[in-house]
């Protein structure tokens, strides 16, 4: 700990808590401090690395009774800010907090601690012949604590749901520093509120999620990857229609040439000699002559009709891993451009047109500027990264976004849409959170939060304000 940075409340904090690890160093600030949208500077109090339930406790009465601000912290690859530290918080990072603490082969659950990484997770479900079906890009950072606190998403939701639909109990210290344990693993359980559903996706404004015990699932079957290029944007639903009444879809995600573009220059590799306009990854279960014969009838219906120009399909596991590798390396190959990121979704059905309108909005707004879209298009959801242009200053920027994000809102009201599909609210979407939630249900979930956190001290700033 840095000497001169050791406050009052901290030393109270070290004499309640004497086994509590806690830095005040810079670097651990700054790292601690920010999450991936690298939007804030980071400014906390310090972090702490407890390693216990009972230590979290601690924690908590004591944020209480001095006043300080918590933020609960996972792998912070969060893209709304909702991990972020800038205004003399404590961090509560779970970093430490990471093991596997049960398998029930019966019940087919996994109990962890929250600060695993969701790649832990999967392997551990592995090990056991089982499997843990929510995935994306950042399993290797991330943790199911702030998975569940986000409600994650990710490129399975087609196939297997929401983060929500695996969590089979949760274990929570809430603001007030008490430990409610959720719901217990049961399959049955209609005793009254389900305070379990409460959490996830609470954004870590009602508790700090500590343990969960997750549902595993069968592992799954043997798949085949096809990337497929599409001549126009109208096409995207109707070959989403196609292959989903032919296959079972494990997956249908959409990039456009732009996107393409950035992660070629990450080092991925062209697929086709042409450039196309749109390009969709999507994985499909296969095993049997009947699933490989549905899988050309999709793809010859979509060419016969014109709806895609070229296609390949994956010989191998090697070149399925390279053709996911240009949908999922997206956010990353787009990062030093610190893009803004909108997140949006309606439902399929109602995509076509929020689809035509979006495109002629941005269109519009953005002539000069590099706007990438990508997502999961077989869930309704969205991803609009705009990026910063070479020496515009930040402020300009996010101002000029923030407009677009306003009209993007307005859009979304119309079509029954969310301002926030899968990445949370946190500090970047709070002023359009209105667009999607109305007037009565932000009042709602503001009683929630007084009685889980009366004093205000999880999270403060994040999803709404007091
Ligand atoms: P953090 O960023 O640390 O925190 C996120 C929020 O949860 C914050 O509000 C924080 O306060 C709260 N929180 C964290 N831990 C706890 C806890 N134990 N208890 C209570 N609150 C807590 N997201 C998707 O949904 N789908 C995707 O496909 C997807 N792909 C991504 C790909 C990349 C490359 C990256 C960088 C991010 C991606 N994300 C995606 C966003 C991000 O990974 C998820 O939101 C993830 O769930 C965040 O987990 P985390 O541990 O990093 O949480
Ligand atoms: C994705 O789908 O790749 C993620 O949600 C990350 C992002 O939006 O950048
Ligand atoms: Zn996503």
């Amino acid at each position: 700990m840095t000497d001169s940075l050791i406050t009052a409340p901290l030393k109270r904090l070290t004499t309640r808590a004497p086994g509590l690890r806690l830095s005040t160093d810079p670097g651990d600030m700054e790292h601690y401090g920010r999450d991936w949208t690298r939007r804030w500077t980071p400014a906390p109090l310090a972090v702490a690395l407890p390693s216990s339930v009972e230590e979290v406790q601690m924690i908590m009465r004591w944020a209480n009774e001095e006043g300080v601000a918590v933020v609960p912290s996972g792998g912070r690859t969060g893209l709304s800010g909702g991990a972020v530290a800038a205004n003399g918080e404590l961090v509560l990072s779970l970093e430490r907090m990471n093991r596997v603490l049960d398998f029930n082969a019966v019940d087919r659950t996994l109990t962890v601690q929250a600060g695993i990484p969701l790649e832990a997770v999967h392997n551990a479900a592995r090990e056991h012949g089982l499997a843990y079906p929510v995935d994306f890009g950042a399993r290797g950072s991330c943790s199911i604590g702030g998975n569940i606190a986000t409600n994650a998403g990710g490129i399975r939701v087609i196939r297997y749901g929401n983060t929500r639909e695996w969590i089979a109990g949760l274990a929570v210290v809430t603001g007030k520093g008490d430990l409610l344990e959720l719901n217990r693993g049961l399959i049955k359980n209609s005793s009254g509120y389900d305070l379990r559903q409460l959490m996830i996706g609470s954004e870590g404004t009602l508790g700090i999620v500590v343990e969960a015990t997750l549902r595993l699932t069968d592992p799954p079957p043997p798949t085949n990857v096809m990337l497929l290029a599409l001549p126009s944007f109208e096409m995207l639903m109707k070959v989403f229609a196609a292959f989903r009444e032919r296959l079972g879809l494990e997956a249908f995600e959409f990039f456009t040439d732009r996107a393409l573009h950035h992660v070629l220059a990450h080092g991925a590799q062209k697929p086709f000699d042409e450039v196309h306009p749109y390009y969709v990854v999507t994985e499909f279960a296969v095993g049997d002559e009947q699933l490989e014969a549905a899988a050309m009838a999709a793809f010859e219906h979509c060419l016969e009709q014109g709806l895609v120009s070229d296609g390949v399909i994956s010989q191998s596991d090697a070149q399925a891993a390279q053709l996911w590798r240009l949908r999922e390396g997206i956010t990353e190959s787009l990062a030093r451009w610190r893009p803004y990121k909108n997140d949006v979704s309606v439902r399929i059905s109602a995509m076509p047109a929020f689809l035509a309108q979006t495109q002629a909005l941005l269109g519009r707004e953005y002539p000069q500027f590099d706007v990438v879209w990508f997502g999961h298009i077989g869930d309704g959801n969205l991803h609009i990264n705009v990026l910063k242009p070479e020496g515009m200053d930040d402020g300009e920027f996010v101002g000029h976004c923030e407009q677009v994000t306003k009209l993007l809102a307005q859009a979304l009201e119309r079509h029954g849409g969310s301002i926030s599909a899968e990445h949370g609210i946190g500090l970047v979407k709070k002023p359009y959170l209105l667009g999607t939630r109305s007037e009565a249900e932000v009042e709602v979930m503001r009683g929630i939060r007084r009685v889980l956190d009366p004093n205000g001290v999880l999270n403060p700033g994040k999803l709404f304000d007091p």
